[in-house]
């Protein structure tokens, strides 16, 4: 089942204002305390977050960076505006689609997302997009959902799939670290302490 950019874009949407209090269990018990280990891992001063969503990370910048952060969404990145202005978070924040990014060629240190390779429409145009404007000896940090190794749970996760995707615009079946890895990254890792499911990729340009 394939969805096209401005469909998943209206899911996103239409989410938007619901987004954080549907997601608040799960952040309370295991999303929070992924990225911060995905954060602790930031090098450099350039720094590019993609799909940004309703901003939160921002708990977890680095001070001493410039941060920019993007995503498709009109409505996630309203809410995203409204935190930064609670939050007092120095951050510039603009409407962009990860697949056709408007950066200059090695562009930032890190580039660094979470949970948005599952609703990307062309994920390996969208990674491609990424190796362009990270600088080479830049690194990639991703924080994704992906596809299990357990061959039943991923059956059961193919065949719900196009039910999530429907609701929220997200796939529970991508194969993101092989997408990364088909981009042209090197030293493409896990971090050791991901599940079966959530995965902490880091990779070098
Ligand atoms: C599941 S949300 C995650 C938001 C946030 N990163 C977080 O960790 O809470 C996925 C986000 O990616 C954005 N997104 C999906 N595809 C995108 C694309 N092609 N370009 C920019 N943003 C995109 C969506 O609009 C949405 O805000």
């Amino acid at each position: 089942m394939k969805v096209d950019s401005a469909t998943i874009k209206k899911r996103y949407n239409r989410i938007a204002p619901y987004f954080d209090a549907m997601e608040a269990i799960m952040e309370g018990l295991f999303f929070k305390t992924w990225r911060k280990k995905l954060w602790s891992k930031v090098e450099g001063y350039h720094i590019l977050e993609v799909g940004v969503g309703t901003g939160k990370n921002f708990e977890f910048y680095p001070i001493e960076a410039q941060l920019t952060a993007i995503d498709f969404s009109e409505k996630m990145l309203k809410q995203a505006l409204h935190n930064k202005h609670r939050k007092g978070v120095t951050v510039a924040l603009d409407l962009m689609d990860i697949q056709s990014l408007a950066f200059a060629d090695n562009s930032f240190d890190t580039v660094i997302g979470s949970f948005v390779f599952c609703s990307v429409p062309l994920p390996v145009k969208g990674l491609k997009e990424l190796y362009r404007v990270c600088r080479p000896g830049g690194q990639l940090l991703l924080l994704e959902h992906v596809i299990s190794s357990n061959t039943f749970i991923a059956k059961l996760m193919n065949i719900i799939n196009p039910v999530i995707l429907t609701l929220i615009g997200a796939n529970i079946n991508r194969n993101t670290v092989k997408n990364v890895k088909a981009c042209g990254f090197s030293s493409v890792r896990i971090d050791e302490r991901s599940g079966p499911i959530i995965k902490l990729i880091e990779a070098r340009k």
